[in-house]
């Protein structure tokens, strides 16, 4: 719920138990007062004023005589620079006189139901309009014409708070944005641990929890995707806030390009923290009458720590922002064959594997890299999306067939951004690569990018894919990225808009997207990037799954998924059952990697025929196992017990939509002989409810041991570990 109180010209949004408060101050000013656990009305401007005797500060002319002073003294709700706030400002603009000084007072506002789209991006989204409330404010810079709407959403059922912001050039002159954040916050005091998800290929959003200190803290991507150096994503933490005690305010970006998310702390322990469009090497130039969306952020506060955090951004990515019909359904369980071959197949191969995958009980075969132009090894033929009929005799759509036939469905993968020097698309259109004039090109994976920017090459890359959708029976698209960008450069744009290249790729990435999904309903699209390399909830918007990594070691994907966790639901995370390979870190058994992927999207990335029988019976234990309790994995509650960073056991649970199933899968690293007992201590149940631990797959017997869900809390459940790297799956079932 949004209301503004006329007198005070606050305005309060409420979500179920959070508020989020700020006001229109001496009629102009937007002045943040409070965010965080949900309180009655404030009126007063007062907790937003953080100085006693500040000197330095400029003072706005306008706010000279009143009780509030320079900007910079206190916590303001869109900064900008040049006013008096020398602190990081959320919005920056080089004039058509060369000056940057920007100064936005209210106009207007205006309060509706529900919440309307983003033009051009992804966003989260209500089904009726009595789900949320949008407040849009206009703010004027009177001088300029620059106007600038901020958007706020408050939900009412989900504690999520959504910020966007959109400025127009109502001006007669050229104005160049150079910095345009989607949400700022300034909070006093600077007691907060700065938590984020760090890492690299392999190594994905790996938790990482600092203490704010003086000064500026930030992440960022410069890498034209949000990549797996950062995710775009932090948290502040209460000091020592743990998975269920502590304040945690969460802000995540819904973009999938170059951002920038940070704090900064003042001499007077006042923290601002941002987040939005890496202002690095961003440049957009708006000509009198243009307009520049900026990508929506999510704020999410929990008062009971970091997985409460986590379960708020699990049910709005869920149901939310994640959309069409494989939002709501259980996926297909699938065999992908390339960590089983790799390029190296042929047709009878890929049969082989899927035989033995129908009688496994699998739903779909993947056909992975290598299945078009001359694409024997990664040096060549990306953009010659034609079939390879040496591989593949009966093409794309025969083998299709002959896989339905099996009572498999069929996915294909692509990687429709990129372009091989070596590809008859590069001979033919070399300039439609990013480049840069005259300068050599840097490639990643020995390939180039294709250059997103402009409308020509979008037409081709939805083509490419669209094209090969319409003549055959595929079911599933995994949608691959395998490099950054460099000499980031477009034929199309006067030098004055190169700065807008790498926001224009994405723009022209979620265009094509929008299309293939609007065109091809029945398609279950997954995103992939060398694995987790573009994980965000831009992506999630098009495709409802990502591979979490490619590193498939059950041990590091415990880790991997615990990060992964920490934002984006089970329900978005690929997760598959690989062989092991020569050189692989660990030698994990085969029970153990089904059972830590079984709470993802489940699947196999091995060539299922060459398994021992015994691996296949488990295998179709796995899979029957899997289609039971899928949905509470992936429409439940997660609790994290216990970290993977921080001790040598990993254990997750889950309480299904209707309460009355609960899961607790749970891993051990490493084991000692002689052991203390170790006991989980479950969260989330009903105290005064019974639960029966079942001892088959199959409904309770009289075996079965019951609990108390005081008991299971308080007191705990003892596990005994089976060795290293050993794991265990139990199932609970409420007695009602
Ligand atoms: C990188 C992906 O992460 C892998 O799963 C696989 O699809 C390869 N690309 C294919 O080149």
């Amino acid at each position: 719920m949004i209301t503004f109180n006329k007198e005070t010209k606050i305005f309060n949004l409420s979500t179920k138990n959070t508020s989020y408060v700020f006001g229109v101050y001496a009629d102009k000013f937007l002045m943040h007062i409070y965010w965080g656990k949900k309180i009655r009305e404030i009126t007063s401007y007062k907790p937003a004023m953080t100085f006693h005797a500040r000197t330095f500060s400029p003072v706005e002319a306008e706010l000279y005589k009143t009780e509030a002073g320079s900007c910079d003294n206190n916590t303001m709700e869109y900064p900008t620079y040049g006013s008096g706030d020398l602190r990081h400002p959320a919005l920056n603009i080089r004039f058509f006189d060369g000056s940057t000084t920007t100064r936005l007072e209210y106009v207007s506002h205006k309060i509706i139901k529900g919440k309307p789209a983003l033009c051009g991006l992804p966003s989260t989204y209500v089904e009726n309009d009595n789900e949320a409330d949008t407040l849009e404010l206009e703010m004027k810079d009177s001088l300029t014409g620059l106007t600038v709407f901020l958007t706020y959403t408050a939900f009412n059922e989900i504690d999520a708070i959504t910020r966007s912001v959109r400025v127009v050039n109502n001006g007669n002159a050229n104005m160049n944005i150079s910095h345009i954040l989607s949400a700022s916050v300034d909070f006093e005091g600077k007691d907060f641990e700065f938590m984020h998800l760090e890492g690299t290929w392999l190594r994905e959003r790996a938790v990482s929890r600092s203490k704010l200190y003086h000064g500026t803290q930030s992440i960022e991507s410069r890498r034209g995707a949000s990549s797996s150096a950062h995710n775009p994503f932090f948290a502040l933490l209460s000091p020592n806030a743990t998975e269920t005690t502590g304040d945690v305010y969460g802000f995540n970006l819904v973009y999938s390009g170059n951002f920038l998310a940070g704090t900064e702390v003042d001499a007077f322990d006042v923290t601002r923290a941002f987040i939005g469009i890496n202002p690095f090497n961003f440049n957009y130039l708006l000509e009198p009458g243009q307009s520049f969306q900026a990508p929506e952020a999510v704020l999410v506060y929990s008062d009971n720590g970091i997985g409460q955090m986590s379960r708020t951004y699990h049910k709005l990515y869920r149901t939310r922002l994640c959309r069409g019909k494989f939002r709501d359904i259980e996926r297909y369980c699938l065999v992908n064959n390339w960590e089983g071959t790799g390029m190296d197949f042929t047709e009878e191969k890929i049969l082989e594997i899927a035989r033995t995958a129908a009688n496994v009980g699998l739903d779909m075969l993947v056909l992975d890299d290598g299945w078009f132009g001359k694409r024997n090894n990664d040096w060549c033929a990306l953009g010659d999306w034609y079939v390879n009929y040496d591989k593949l005799p009966s093409g794309i759509d025969g083998l299709a067939e002959k896989i339905e036939a099996m009572g498999l469905k069929f996915g294909l993968w692509f990687e429709p951004e990129m372009v091989s020097p070596d590809s008859d698309l590069y001979r033919a259109h070399p300039e439609w690569a990013l480049h840069v004039n005259n300068r050599p090109l840097s490639l990643g994976r020995n390939q180039l990018m294709l250059d997103l920017s402009r409308e020509d090459v979008c037409d081709f890359v939805y083509h490419s894919v669209a094209d090969i959708l319409k003549t055959a029976k595929i079911s599933y698209v995994k949608w691959d990225y395998n490099r950054n960008m460099s000499e980031i450069g477009s034929d199309l744009l006067p030098p004055e808009r190169q700065g807008e290249v790498a926001h224009r790729y994405i723009l022209g990435l979620y265009s094509v997207l929008e299309r293939l999904v609007n065109e091809f309903p029945d398609i279950l699209f997954e995103s992939c990037s060398s694995g987790g390399g573009r994980y965000d909830p831009g992506m999630l918007y098009y495709m409802p799954q990502t591979w979490v990594s490619d590193c498939t070691d059950a041990g590091e994907r415990m880790a991997l998924q615990y990060g992964t966790s920490i934002v984006y639901p089970c329900s978005s995370m690929g997760a598959h059952v690989s062989a092991v390979h020569e050189g692989a870190v660990r030698n994990i058994s085969y029970k153990t990697r089904g059972d830590v992927a079984t709470m993802g999207q489940f699947g196999y990335e091995l060539v299922m025929s060459e398994l021992s029988e015994a691996d296949l019976a488990l295998t179709k234990q796995q899979i029957k196992r899997y289609k039971e309790y899928g949905e509470v994995f992936h429409k439940g509650d997660m609790y994290r017990i216990n970290s993977p960073y921080e001790s040598e056991k990993s254990t997750f649970e889950f309480i299904s939509e209707d309460k009355n199933t609960v899961i607790l899968c749970h891993f051990a690293k490493t084991v000692h002989p002689n052991a203390a007992i170790y006991r989980i201590k479950m969260q989330g149940l009903e105290a005064d409810a019974d639960y029966v631990e079942i001892k088959s797959d199959n409904e309770p017997t009289s075996t079965d041991l019951t609990y108390g869900g005081d008991f299971l809390m308080n007191v705990g459940l003892e596990q005994k570990d089976a060795g290293d790297y050993s794991t265990s799956v139990r199932i609970f079932r409420k007695k009602i």
